[in-house]
């Protein structure tokens, strides 16, 4: 049997859905077995939005990197997952990398890296495709065949965009010179793709590597997402082994500078987020990221179950003076159910505790009155995750050590409160995703609950709060139907 043979991984696909591990999440793009990672090819086409992402079939290791493929009109009704594009030749024979997509004349169409590694070299082709019928991705012309001069075989993830009816990409890349990161963008000219040069930023030495490039547009503004290796962690940033974040600014096609661009900053304060990519239609940017991270495999004791990760929820990003706020897509409120069925509203507290579903959107607005210090915190039994605010350092902390699988530790960050804290949290089986100050700061993290019981929301303060108003609803699961 051939190592990839769609027909026979579809079929287990079809075994696999419903999930019902208790470890797997009811709301979170996921797959019953494999490793999955990078959202992919994110197009809106014909009416739907499609999603892929990579994944291996085979096994919980970063290798044999497929595409899956669903789609979607409403991101709560999906197409059940199925392997689109495999490596099966000679180019993209070490996988089949991250990419973007695009809707022409009819067709989806996809460009992806394909890997190849001859010993030590790696050869990066940049390939199109297009996807069929019968949902496999057919392979055409490979557009870039190889790394250019003055960058490493370290060159990948191409990402498609337009300005004054030209097409471009930013492709990401690492420098010969001094193996640094960076990005470069090509121009297409008559069919064909031009290297038009690195982006010049103010970064300077910025990691060895960036990834998964996407260059959006949000009115004037240019804004490049990236994902840099290899930059320090710092007391309130950077806290992940490779971040995913942004400049925003505006990009000179002709300079190559992105002038007056802001500082780096991140799109998620979590422990697992990763090489997002961003679709833009009609005026909106929906995101949707990794909920994992490289190098950190032993974090998710789900390997030993077979499948490893999920994607993030689709969220809409918004840009204002220079920072990005990122909010769930609206389209998610359909996803709940038992409307209002709790209702929190109490003044006077101090403490606080409300049972949650099996399943749980939050929303709590907290007026601190007099309280220096809040604790929001996720009880399972024994086990907590908990979100510690510091009102005088002004300090969210993100703190997962008191769970016994999985990985632990804090993030820390800055965020600015005045009278109010707002925070909306989406509680999946293991995937929990918070919002901050409306969607001034976004965290996306795992945990692996040893137990399979209903989490308990509890509130600790130092001083009473003035008043905690909010609402708990079920949410129901994404449904899988039969693709059509
Ligand atoms: C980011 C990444 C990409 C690459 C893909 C391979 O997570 O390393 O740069 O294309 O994953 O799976």
């Amino acid at each position: 049997m051939e190592k990839f043979d769609k027909k026979a991984i579809d079929a287990r696909l079809a075994q696999g859905f419903p999930l019902e591990h208790r470890w797997h999440n009811r709301f979170h793009l996921e797959m019953p077995f494999g490793l999955i990672n990078d959202p992919n090819g994110l197009t809106y086409h014909e009416g739907a939005y499609h999603i892929f992402y990579q994944w291996n079939p085979l096994g919980c290791e970063h290798k044999n990197k497929c595409w899956a493929h669903v789609k979607t009109r409403d991101f709560v009704h999906y197409t059940r997952p199925e392997l689109s594009l495999w490596p099966d030749d000679v180019h993209d024979k070490d996988g089949c990398y991250s990419g973007c997509g695009l809707s022409e004349k009819g067709h989806l169409r996809v460009l992806y890296t394909c890997n190849r590694k001859e010993g030590s070299v790696r050869i990066p082709a940049q390939r199109l495709g297009t996807l069929q019928e019968d949902g496999s991705v057919r392979k055409d012309e490979i557009i870039i065949p190889d790394h250019p001069e003055g960058i490493t075989g370290h060159f990948r993830d191409p990402f498609l965009f337009s300005r004054h009816g030209r097409r471009y990409l930013v492709i990401g890349a690492q420098r010969a010179e001094n193996e640094t990161g960076t990005v470069l963008v090509y121009e297409e000219r008559e069919g064909s793709w031009y290297n038009l040069g690195e982006v010049h930023t103010r970064l300077g030495d910025f990691g060895y590597m960036w990834e998964c490039p996407n260059l959006l547009q949000f009115g004037n503004y240019d804004v490049l997402v990236f994902c840099p290796q290899g930059l320090e962690a710092r007391e309130y940033d950077r806290q992940n082994i490779y971040q995913a974040g942004y400049i925003a600014g505006h990009l000179s096609l002709d300079s190559m500078d992105m002038m007056q661009h802001t500082k780096f900053q991140e799109l998620d304060r979590g422990f697992d987020f990763y090489a997002p990519q961003v679709f833009e239609h009609e005026g909106r940017h929906l995101l949707l990221g990794w909920m994992g991270m490289p190098d950190k495999d032993d974090d998710y004791p789900s390997k030993e179950k077979g499948w490893m990760y999920s994607l993030t929820l689709p969220r809409e990003l918004r840009l204002r003076q220079g920072h990005i706020y990122s909010r769930p897509a609206r389209e998610l409120r359909d996803l709940r159910i038992q409307e209002s069925a709790v209702e929190i509203d109490k003044s006077e507290v101090s403490s606080l505790s409300q049972t949650l579903f099996d399943g749980s959107e939050i929303l709590l607005e907290i007026e601190l009155g007099q309280a220096k210090q809040i604790e929001v915190m996720l009880n399972y039994g024994l086990e907590r995750l908990s979100f510690q605010y510091d009102r005088v350092q002004q300090v969210m902390v993100i703190n997962r050590d008191d769970m016994k699988r999985g990985g632990r530790g804090q993030r820390k960050f800055k965020l600015f409160v005045d009278q109010s804290l707002s925070l909306q949290l989406f509680v999946d089986k293991t995937a929990v995703e918070a919002f901050f100050q409306h969607g001034e700061e976004a965290a996306s993290l795992l945990v692996f609950p040893e137990k399979n019981i209903q989490p308990e929301l509890e509130i600790q303060t130092d001083v009473s709060l003035a008043s905690v108003t909010g609402k708990v609803w079920a949410l129901d699961s994404f449904k899988y139907q039969l693709n059509s």
